[in-house]
């Protein structure tokens, strides 16, 4: 097992790191260190939608991830079907970039984890 990540780190460098770390178990501060790394640039350090990549020629607002009630607008799974394939697969815009080659499917549903902790809600079930 460390064989293939140091290969595989050698190859792809840090962000195979990343990847691995993911797949192992879905902690907090990892989470925490994959949202920093892949979308705090535009949802903001804390998931308020305010990164530094927007201006104000941004075309749509990245979504505020501490808006419960627009998150409670939400399924888990729509989360995870926008994450993965990007905004245009939920009729939204491509500003919102796909991530299912990038990130893992642990490291994804860590995620949708991580913003129902920012928005302190349970997400419009079913
Ligand atoms: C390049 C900027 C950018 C990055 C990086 C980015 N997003 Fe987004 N995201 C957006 C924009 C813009 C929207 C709003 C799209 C819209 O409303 O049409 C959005 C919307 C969303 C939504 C809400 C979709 C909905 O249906 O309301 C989720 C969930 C989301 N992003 C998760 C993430 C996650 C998780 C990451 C990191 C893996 C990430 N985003 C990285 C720009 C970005």
């Amino acid at each position: 097992m460390m064989k293939k990540i140091s290969k595989l780190a050698l190859l792809t460098g840090g962000l195979a790191i990343l990847a691995a770390i993911g797949t192992q178990s879905a902690r907090a501060a990892e989470t925490e260190q994959v949202f920093q790394f892949y979308c705090s640039q535009c949802h903001g350090l804390e998931g308020k939608g305010d990164g530094p990549n927007v201006t104000k020629d941004f075309p749509v607002s990245p979504r505020n991830f501490t808006n419960a009630e627009e998150m409670n607008k939400l399924t888990d799974a729509d989360i995870r079907n926008v994450v993965l394939d990007g905004g245009p697969a939920a009729s939204k815009s491509p500003m919102m970039p796909p991530w299912g080659k990038t990130l893992t499917e642990a490291q994804v549903d860590s995620l949708v984890k991580h913003l129902r902790m920012l928005c302190k809600c349970k997400g419009k079930q079913g």
